[in-house]
């Protein structure tokens, strides 16, 4: 291009280029010296020298989790029709109004009556009044805890190392807050009042937003996350609850993300052995405990045996919270066995008939697609 240069002063050029060094040359080792002395230091864990988060790339984390969510990415306006969301792009609704064409008679009227108000009325028809009281009881539990897990992992976000893991917390970010307003919408639907938390849950996700940030890791991802993932795995197949499946495929990959991370980033020795961070471990998983009790008579009434439902959460955490190397202060087995004797025992003294059982053996995942998704995660 022929542009017209603009005349400068070469000198002044340098002088400024100079002094640019050497206040460069100061503010950075004046930060050094106050991180080394433990007295702040550099704020951004960002490494401008290499054009990358302090960490490097890590581009094998980011296809694992960015890329992926953005190709499984789903857009609440064409999976939960019957919601005031309207995400799509013109392309997604032009592609959704071809597939439309496709459907025969019959499926094309099931999809429009759940783009019409009639959302609702098939709440009404498939579920008592009880029913829905119970559903809303189970999924505002999970929407309170989807606002928790959008706060968490936007915390998390500025602690994990490389550019590859902060663009996949990144789209966690994303979907727990996609997760929470159409989860708020769902709940609402079924037009009945919402509680608001059990204390049980109030101190299980208050005190993982205050934990450190490996430990919040450990306490979303894994226990939250896992949690979530079995009550959408359970009633992901009930009436009208099909886009549930797409949030139980969101939090798969969640649960994965320590694993992954771990294998970018191994904790250190310590980190993992901690008494004190073991202790915390168990004092985060501890209130889901109580919760399982005093879920008992919602889920009961769906069908669920709130038992079979703690015993194969509990059995699902252990798994993921081993596999990416976070011990507890005993081993799995002892809190696997422990906790089935306290069910036992309860239900011994409450359930007429009962016969002893192996509740962490149950699995309350209904479904060959949420199944399969599971078992790639559990196998
Ligand atoms: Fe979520
Ligand atoms: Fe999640």
């Amino acid at each position: 291009m022929g542009f017209k240069k603009v005349p400068v002063n070469r000198t002044m050029v340098e002088i400024h280029r100079r002094a640019s060094d050497v206040m460069n040359n100061v503010v950075r080792s004046w930060d050094n010296v106050m991180g080394a002395v433990g007295l702040g230091g550099r704020r951004a864990d960002y490494d401008d020298l290499h054009y990358e988060f302090v960490g490097g790339a890590k581009d094998e984390l980011r296809m694992k989790h960015y890329d992926k969510s953005l190709r499984l990415l789903w857009k609440a306006e064409q999976h939960a029709p019957w919601s005031s969301f309207r995400d799509c792009s013109k392309l997604e609704k032009n592609l959704a109004d071809q597939a439309e064409k496709a459907l025969n008679k019959e499926e094309s009227l099931a999809r429009q009556r759940l783009t019409t108000q009639d959302f609702r009325a098939l709440l009404d028809r498939e579920y008592t009044l009880r029913e829905k009281q119970a559903m809303v009881a189970i999924l505002s539990a999970i929407g309170h805890g989807e606002a928790y897990a959008w706060l968490v992992s936007s915390d998390v976000l500025r602690h994990v190392k490389s550019s590859g893991a902060k663009a996949s917390v990144t789209m966690q970010v994303l979907e727990e807050a996609k997760h929470f307003v159409v989860m708020r919408e769902l709940v609402h639907a079924f037009g009945v009042p919402v509680p608001p938390f059990t204390g049980w849950e109030y101190i299980l996700l208050e005190q993982i937003l205050r934990a450190r940030w490996l430990e919040k890791f450990f306490g979303m991802n894994i226990v939250v996350e896992g949690i979530a993932l079995s009550i959408f795995g359970m009633i992901a197949d009930f009436p009208g609850m099909e886009v549930l499946r797409l949030f139980h495929l969101d939090e798969s990959r969640h649960t994965a993300l320590p694993v992954n991370y771990f294998a970018e980033f191994p904790m250190t020795r310590w980190e993992k052995i901690n008494p004190l961070s073991r202790f915390n471990r168990i004092r985060y998983v501890l209130p889901a405990v109580p919760l399982v009790f005093a879920l008992e008579d919602d889920l009961a009434e769906l069908g669920i045996d709130a038992f079979a439902f703690g015993g194969s959460i509990l059995r699902k955490i252990l798994h993921l919270s081993e596999r990416a190397g976070f011990l507890l202060p005993l081993p799995g087995e002892w809190y696997i066995e422990t906790l089935n004797a306290v069910f036992n025992g309860y239900c011994y003294a409450t359930r007429p008939n009962h016969a002893w059982q192996r509740f962490q053996d149950a699995d309350t995942t209904v479904g060959a697609d949420v199944r399969k998704v599971e078992e790639a995660i559990f196998a």
